[in-house]
């Protein structure tokens, strides 16, 4: 990319005023209550934030994958231009299955329990791609290559279960970068591993999204997870955004008091990622 372009990246997704009701037992809930914010191609957004804060409810949104008793959701959600809360159901199915792609917590909830690994990724990428299965079957080791699989073959014969959190993790990461999305939506990818698994997932998105140039959008409550990934950060606290900056600025210069607290309170001191990121990751280590 030109160092003009680099300046000025591609605004990928522009989300303004993004209110969320749910209908409940108790009358409407307002989950996200007027949010906005910018996600530029090749930069990561880290949505930093306590449990509760809406950080789910704004990325569901983002892909209208929202639960049943949603009320209302308004305001504007453009991406490459276009108005995702006008979206029908056409246009969504393709914004989901190329554009945008995600990943989540608990990659087991994304496997068919009865079907090799190697059955659901080959069916995911035929239906993407519409290629042959020896085609689909390259493309799936390319893929696992990506995301750092060792004995590629051999994983995609084994069930889910068979598969540490680790490696469901990078193969959860594989399926969501078969279409190659534009756009890459992360909900607290690592919560669920070890914290070595978890920081060799984190810096493999790193990676990928640098090298594939995608826009990414990084969910967390980990301090240490968004200082090491974020170039934007954006704190949430109760439905809104309190407190929005690039990483370094947001990290050194907080603003607002509730993010001073989160410094204060976070273990950013300890050397764990530095450390980590500084050792090239060893294939034969992954767990
Ligand atoms: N379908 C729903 N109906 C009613 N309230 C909901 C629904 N989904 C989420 N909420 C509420 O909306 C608020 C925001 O939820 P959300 O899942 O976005 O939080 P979060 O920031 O992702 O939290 P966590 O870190 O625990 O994942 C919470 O109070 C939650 O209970
Ligand atoms: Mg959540």
């Amino acid at each position: 990319m030109s160092p003009v372009l680099d300046r000025f990246p591609l605004e990928l997704l522009r989300v303004r005023d993004l209110r969320v009701d749910f209908a409940g037992r108790r009358g409407t809930f307002s989950a996200v209550k007027g949010v906005s914010f910018d996600v530029h191609a090749g930069r990561t957004l880290c949505l930093l934030g306590e449990s509760g804060s809406g950080k789910s409810v704004t990325l569901k949104s983002v892909m209208r994958l929202l639960p049943n008793n949603l009320e209302c959701i308004s305001g504007s959600i453009r991406f490459e231009g276009a108005e995702v809360l006008d979206m029908g159901a056409s246009a969504l199915r393709d914004l989901r299955g190329a554009k945008i792609s995600m990943v989540f917590q608990e990659p087991m909830s994304a496997f068919d329990p009865v079907c090799t690994v190697g059955h659901t990724v080959l069916q995911v990428i035929r239906r993407h791609t519409g290629s042959s299965h020896s085609e689909a079957q390259r493309r799936a080791l390319e893929l696992f290559d990506m995301v750092r699989i060792p004995s590629a073959k051999r994983r995609l014969e084994a069930y889910p279960h068979e598969l540490s959190g680790g490696l469901r993790q990078r193969v959860m990461i594989a399926l969501a970068l078969s279409c190659k999305p534009s756009l890459l939506l992360a909900d607290e990818p690592t919560t669920a591993l070890d914290t070595t698994v978890q920081i060799q997932i984190l810096l493999l998105l790193r990676e990928l999204q640098q090298e594939l140039r995608m826009g990414m959008i990084f969910v967390t409550h980990d301090l240490g997870a968004a200082a090491e990934i974020a170039d934007d950060v954006a704190v949430m606290l109760k439905g809104e955004i309190v407190e929005a900056n690039d990483a370094v600025s947001l990290l050194t210069a907080p603003s607002h008091e509730y993010t001073t607290e989160l410094i204060r309170s976070s273990r950013l001191d300890e050397p764990r990622y530095a450390a980590e990121a500084a050792a090239p990751v060893q294939t034969a280590q992954l767990k």
